[in-house]
């Protein structure tokens, strides 16, 4: 079974404060990007990745792999996102050549995540599973609230579900390609994440053990924590 990686790296990155849309700020020196399509070759499983640029971005992205060394044995696209990352998911999917079987999508965002973990995604769906979601136990006790209208302002808390079945799950998540296409093809509504949209299908969803290196860069602190990691591993 051939195996492709889509990157959705369309995202604007707002919530990270002002600069360069998110997937194109530097990290160690290199675009974080850069890191997460590195990320994805270093498997030697994955023969091409998808990278679902900004709408206006396509140029630049493609520029910036040309400009980094990356894995001989490994195909490189470039496909223009959305709006939403469903979106951008689907347009990379449109993109996919006829011959891989297996896709996995992995956010931009999580440019660290260890050739392990993309390796336990991969042999899970080869296993088997049509979806497979990388999987940590949560630190944090979660709350389920009626959200308030302005930001800031209280809000009631409707519930607490129990921790210990609770789980964050990251990416790459792994797919059967077909149950993917159907998924983006069947449901509508604003999905967070690629897995949730198989569960609608009305299929199992199964878990891999995540790794705690494969973080969403998402608000400043990550970027410090990012780069705290990049260092250690340079050691
Ligand atoms: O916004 P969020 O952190 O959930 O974004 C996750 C990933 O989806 C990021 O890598 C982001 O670049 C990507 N994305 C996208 N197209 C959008 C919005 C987000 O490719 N329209």
């Amino acid at each position: 079974p051939r195996t492709a990686a889509v990157i959705p790296a369309a995202g604007r990155g707002v919530r990270l404060g002002p600069g360069a849309p998110k997937a194109l700020r530097a990290l160690g020196g290199t675009p974080m990007l850069v890191h997460a399509i590195r990320a994805m070759a270093d498997s030697r499983a994955v023969s091409l990745v998808v990278v679902v640029a900004p709408p206006d971005g396509a140029a630049e992205v493609k520029t910036l792999l040309d400009a980094h060394a990356l894995p001989e044995r490994t195909d490189f696209l470039v496909v223009p996102g959305g709006d939403t990352r469903q979106e951008s998911v689907r347009a990379g999917l449109e993109a996919l050549p006829e011959d891989y079987d297996i896709v996995l999508v992995h956010d931009a965002a999580r440019p660290l995540v260890p050739v392990d973990t993309v390796d336990a995604v991969i042999e899970a769906v080869r296993d088997g599973a049509v979806a497979v979601v990388p999987a940590l136990p949560l630190a944090d006790t979660v709350k389920e609230v009626e959200p308030a209208a302005e930001p800031g302002a209280p809000e009631p808390v409707l519930a607490t579900p129990d921790r210990s079945r609770l789980r964050a799950v990251q990416t790459p998540q792994g797919f059967d390609r077909a149950t993917l296409v159907r998924a983006h093809e069947t449901v509508t509504g604003n999905a967070t994440d690629d897995a949730s949209m198989v569960e609608q299908l009305g299929l199992t969803v199964v878990t891999v053990p995540g790794h705690e290196e494969a973080f969403k860069v998402t608000r400043p602190l990550d970027m410090v924590l990012a780069e705290a990691v990049l260092a250690r591993r340079r050691l």
